[in-house]
């Protein structure tokens, strides 16, 4: 299965700038390399952060800006998003019996498995008894899963981005399912951090991917700030299979020059006027 994985677009009302650039138009281009370039995605997975301040005018200019695509797209709640009004924007999406937007679907014999990390008024992430309970019934009830969800649920050794990951009342218990399910479950694939990171939790691989918006510098040491910058954006290419998970990440917003070379080894020969 070929998923396109774009998260953290932090759409805005149009006209009104978020970190001094159009989240519209980085989101616009993110989806027209996806319709040039990947007609054959099956799947386009946003992981949260739909809206910057969950406006409902910025979710209805998400509905609008979601046409003409080539596959299904799956939206999951972030922490800047309003459950309520996108709701009310998206009506006929599926939720839990508690409301929650979880949801799954079987596609080719995968479960792919979108979570909601969020709670009102609060950047970090939550997922409690719950949450859990319907997770792990999804778990038995399929036998491999892919999970899809906003927050990293693993510290990442960042003292401030982690104060925003779930919260660390909420880990040991999700830790403990992902262990007793490991043979199950390929991938674990988060945004919310505004980074690629990958690694490795309770056996499980996980990857995340960058905003279409501005990204984050990595920091090691500062305890309160998030720092970043408008480093380019990007999103993933998720290309799945029983026996492999290969992402590849897309620079959509790269216009500047293209090197082509060819594959023979003479190809790469040093010329001989640089000898
Ligand atoms: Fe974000």
């Amino acid at each position: 299965m070929k998923l396109v994985h774009i998260s953290d677009i932090h759409l805005t009302v149009p006209g009104e700038r978020m970190g001094g650039l159009d989240p519209h138009r980085r989101f616009a281009q993110a989806l027209d390399e996806v319709r040039s370039k990947h007609q054959d995605a099956d799947r386009i997975v946003i992981t949260g952060d739909l809206t910057h301040w969950g406006e409902p005018l910025a979710y209805a200019a998400l509905k609008d800006a979601l046409f003409d695509l080539p596959c299904p797209v799956r939206l999951l709640m972030g922490n800047h998003d309003d459950c309520a009004n996108f709701l009310a924007a998206f009506p006929d999406q599926p939720c839990d019996a508690n409301g929650y937007v979880n949801y799954a679907e079987d596609l080719h014999g995968t479960q792919l498995i979108y979570l909601d990390t969020t709670a009102p008024r609060t950047h970090a992430g939550h997922f409690g008894a719950d949450r859990l309970e319907w997770l792990e019934a999804q778990l038995q009830g399929c036998s491999r899963a892919r999970l899809f969800m906003h927050h990293n649920v693993m510290a990442l050794g960042q003292p401030a981005e982690d104060k925003i990951a779930l919260v660390s009342e909420d880990r040991p218990a999700f830790a403990d399912l992902l262990k007793r399910f490991a043979n199950k479950v390929d991938y674990l694939h988060f945004g919310h951090i505004h980074a690629i990171c990958t690694g490795t939790y309770c056996g499980i691989p996980f990857a995340s991917v960058r905003s279409t918006g501005n990204q984050s510098l990595p920091n090691f040491t500062e305890t309160e700030l998030l720092h970043g910058g408008p480093m380019a954006p990007s999103f993933a290419i998720i290309d799945a299979g029983e026996d492999r998970t290969v992402i590849h990440d897309i620079p959509f917003t790269w216009d500047g020059p293209i090197f082509s070379a060819g594959t023979g080894w003479d190809d790469w020969a040093k010329p001989l006027a640089a000898e």
